[in-house]
């Protein structure tokens, strides 16, 4: 096994990728029930969500990420379940912030409890905020988040967003055939000359509960010409390698919109992404069905140096391109993949 202590330079895996964003994933709950996420079904009042215990502290999440950091990692995005179920969130903010070599600190929420938090987060350092809303329309956003709360919630959660200081806030949205796909158009138009960002996420294969099916994808290709029969819009240059959105704007200057192509066109071969569980498992890749141990190793008096050693020689290791082999794969597939919910989106 090669070892990243021999060379001391930033790992790169087995396709040369080195690693550049660490997603961490606060807590494995949420107080939405996203029918292809946590369906009630499953999640009701008696599921046993991790303890307290069993999470990572902010003191190991820390000290993952300034380890993260030293292996190459200069952006950080923390999620959950709903990260802003964790009170002390900001108290965490405000530790990575400090990170000089952390360019970009960015949080995913269902937008809910952002009321109560916004302020204290741009004062923590958080740079950006990142927001899902699968529809505009009240009664198919309440179907899919399985009654847990109403758009009306979520735009008062952006309004405070705004309020606090977060500009160009991107909205994300998971597209379902016959489920939402009808409500594209009146999601772009609300947001449209706003500043805020929508990005159309192809629904992918995440997890094993969520009864994907070719036949429910949406393609970027058919929601462009949806959106073409709307507004005239201009693809765009990517901002950075590996960014995941291709984006494109509306020609009449009224903003931005992405498109997240994980099925049509997946983005594996740029990928940097690895992510951290809420009980402390690493995965480097969003399909995984297998992680390293690290709350073990955290808790253990493994030093800052081993535990270094250890997620280097993973990402080493490191094969993943699970999206772009995705159609060479039967549904045969026994291993069972780890929920979205838990590693973090
Ligand atoms: P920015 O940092 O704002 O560019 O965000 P991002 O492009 O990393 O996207 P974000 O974190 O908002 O993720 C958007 C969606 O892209 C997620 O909800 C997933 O659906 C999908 N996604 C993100 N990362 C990956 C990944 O590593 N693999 C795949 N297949 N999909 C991903
Ligand atoms: N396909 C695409 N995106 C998904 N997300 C959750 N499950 C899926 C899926 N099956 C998205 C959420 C949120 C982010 C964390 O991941 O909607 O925007
Ligand atoms: Fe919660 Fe996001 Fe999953 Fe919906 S998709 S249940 S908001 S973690
Ligand atoms: Fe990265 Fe895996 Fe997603 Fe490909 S499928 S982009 S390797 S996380």
């Amino acid at each position: 096994m090669r070892s990243y202590s021999q060379n001391n330079i930033a790992p790169r895996d087995t396709y040369n990728r080195p690693i550049s964003d660490l997603r961490v994933s606060l807590l494995d709950q949420c107080n939405f029930r996203c029918t292809y996420c946590m369906p009630e079904r499953e999640f009701h009042s008696e599921y046993q969500f991790l303890k307290k215990h069993q999470r990572l502290s902010h003191e190991e999440i820390f000290r993952i990420v300034k380890i993260a950091v030293e292996l190459g990692v200069t952006k950080v995005r923390l999620t959950g379940g709903e990260p802003l179920l964790d009170k002390n969130i900001s108290k965490l903010i405000n530790l990575i912030s400090e990170v000089k070599e952390i360019e970009d600190l960015a949080l995913t929420t269902n937008g809910v409890l952002l009321r109560k938090h916004a302020n204290d987060m741009m004062k923590a350092g958080l740079h950006r905020i990142t927001i899902s809303l699968d529809s505009i329309d009240e009664v198919t956003f309440n179907k899919m988040n399985g009654n847990r709360a109403s758009v009306k919630k979520v735009l008062d959660g952006i309004e405070a967003a705004e309020k606090a200081g977060f500009d160009k806030i991107k909205i994300n949205t998971v597209i379902q055939r016959g489920v939402n796909d009808d409500s594209i158009v009146n999601l772009l138009d609300h947001f449209r000359g706003t500043g805020h960002i929508v990005r159309l996420i192809e629904f992918m294969d995440v997890g094993n509960q969520n009864d994907w099916k070719m036949d429910n994808v949406v393609t970027a290709k058919e929601m462009l010409k949806i959106i073409e029969q709307h507004w005239e819009v201009i693809p765009l240059e990517k901002t950075y390698a590996g960014e995941v959105a291709k984006r494109y704007k509306y020609k009449d200057g009224e903003g931005e919109i992405g498109f997240i192509t994980s099925i049509s066109e997946p983005f594996c071969s740029n990928c940097g992404r690895v992510r951290l569980s809420a009980d402390g498992m690493l995965y480097t890749c969003l399909f995984a069905s297998v992680g390293t141990d690290l709350r073990k190793l955290l808790r253990s008096d493994a030093s800052d140096h081993e535990i270094k050693n250890v997620i280097s020689s993973r990402w080493l290791e490191r094969k993943d391109r699970y999206s772009e082999t995705r159609n060479n794969q039967t549904t045969d597939i026994t291993e069972k993949k780890i929920e979205m919910y838990r590693m973090g989106g």
